[in-house]
């Protein structure tokens, strides 16, 4: 019998590990389903003891090794009579959807999957399918990228990216032809990916540069039918580096110009092969116009809290609506709440030693902090310079972004 058509209480989750992790024990817990991980040896003995605690079981693999690793979890699988697959890191997105494939389960389209993790098959994916896109060039070192961006068919200033990678590592917005070999170093620094030690795809993506305020929308497929779910504003760091700095719910924008951000995310989703589960879309919208541009989709929940931020503002449980369509159920994506939202993340201005760390009190707010004294701080270039965030709900979210605001500018932040 195929295993999709047997009641599914079981799901396997590729890698909990990450911010996405919680979103999804709290849904299974709450829908009835017993949530079992993949993961290496060496990675599960760092999970938090709140993770460890809430999984069913653990399948022990290699996610390096894609052959080794879908044979491994679909033997388990089978052993625990398990009918349904999510991953929450984008590069491990592509092993999810082949795995799916494998057991019969609802999951992507494993012959597309790949463009949902590697940047430059998504700009073919973005191209054949029609999406808007920025216009880019592909790279293999920095003297191609040099002569590339001369030509000046991308023009002025450019965008550097890793074909492969997360966290705006390596992202660089570089303004003249001086700042590309540097730019092409960062994107080419690292050859595989920690924690799992993946093998990266070492080209580089050259894009236009987009202008615009930036936006994030979710899109749950299920049956290869599209669900749009709220919009988010991001906010980032201007200059070389776009770190993000926050994110608010709703996002401030017009029922037009939101359906259009909706309707351009869930093309992007589709492009890419998403079928039965969530992506997650960056769009940003050119002044003037009203057609947004998407910067990249992935094949997994957000990052950063954004599900925490919609759920605060809209009552939409992003997590829950992503097991659902993993497990053959139409998602629920009907706002039950009229709130605002927003998440702002502490970054110290430069790497060092973190000495000292007190987020004030401000009704409304709660903080998390990541790092603790005498932890090092990666120098604030992309996510992983983040010390901590805080988290405020109001009912507007010009309210929500004062008050995180208010306690992250009244934060005491000493790195040495
Ligand atoms: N072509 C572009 N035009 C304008 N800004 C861009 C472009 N590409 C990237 N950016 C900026 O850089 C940020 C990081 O780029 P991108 O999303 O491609 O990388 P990432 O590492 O996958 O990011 P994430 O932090 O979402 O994992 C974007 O959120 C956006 O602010
Ligand atoms: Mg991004």
């Amino acid at each position: 019998m195929n295993i999709s058509e047997v009641p599914c209480t079981g799901v396997l989750v590729v890698e909990p590990m990450g911010n996405a992790g919680p979103f999804l024990v709290e849904a299974a817990g709450r829908m009835g389903l017993s949530l079992h991980a993949a993961t290496h040896r060496t990675i599960h003995e760092t999970y938090p003891a709140a993770l460890a605690r809430a999984l069913a079981g653990v399948c022990f693999t290699d996610l390096s090794d894609p052959e080794r690793a879908v044979d491994d979890m679909e033997a388990y699988c089978r052993r625990h009579g398990i009918g349904a697959v999510v991953a929450c890191w984008e590069l491990l997105t592509p092993l999810a959807s082949a795995l799916a494939a494998r057991l019969g389960a609802p999951g992507n389209d494993p012959l597309r999957a790949r463009a949902a993790r590697n940047k430059i098959a998504m700009a073919e994916a973005f191209r054949a399918a029609g999406v808007p896109a920025p216009r880019g060039a592909v790279a293999a070192d920095a003297e191609e990228a040099f002569r590339l961006a001369g030509s000046g068919a991308l023009g002025w200033p450019l965008v550097v990216k890793p074909a492969e990678q997360g966290g705006s590592w390596g992202v660089s917005v570089v303004e003249d032809p001086g700042e590309l070999a540097a730019a092409v170093a960062a994107a080419t620094r690292y050859a595989v990916a920690t924690p799992h030690g993946l093998p990266l795809d070492s080209r580089v993506l050259l894009q236009s540069y987009v202008p615009g305020e930036e936006y994030s929308a979710e899109t749950v497929v299920c049956d290869g039918v599209a669900y749009a779910l709220p919009v988010v504003r991001k906010d980032t760091t201007q200059g070389r580096y776009r770190v993000e700095t926050g994110h608010s719910c709703p996002a401030g924008l017009s029922a037009e110009l939101t359906a259009a951000v909706q309707h351009t995310a869930a093309r992007a989703a589709l492009a890419v092969g998403v079928r039965n589960g969530i992506a997650h879309t960056e769009l940003k919208v050119p002044p003037g116009t009203d057609r947004p541009v998407v910067i990249e989709t992935g094949a997994r929940l957000p990052g950063d809290n954004i599900c925490e931020i919609v759920e605060a503002a809209t009552g939409v449980r992003e997590a829950e609506a992503y097991l659902r369509a993993v497990t053959g159920r139409p998602p629920l994506v009907a706002p039950t709440r009229d709130e605002a939202a927003a998440i702002r993340f502490l970054l110290p201005e430069h790497a060092g030693v973190l000495e000292r760390i007190v987020v004030p009190e401000v009704p409304g707010t709660h903080s998390e902090i990541h790092l603790r004294p005498g932890d090092t701080v990666p120098e604030p270039a992309d996510s992983s310079g983040r010390v901590g965030h805080v988290v405020a709900r109001a009912a507007s979210p010009s309210e929500a972004r004062r008050l995180a605001d208010l306690a992250v500018n009244g934060t005491h932040l000493k790195v040495n």
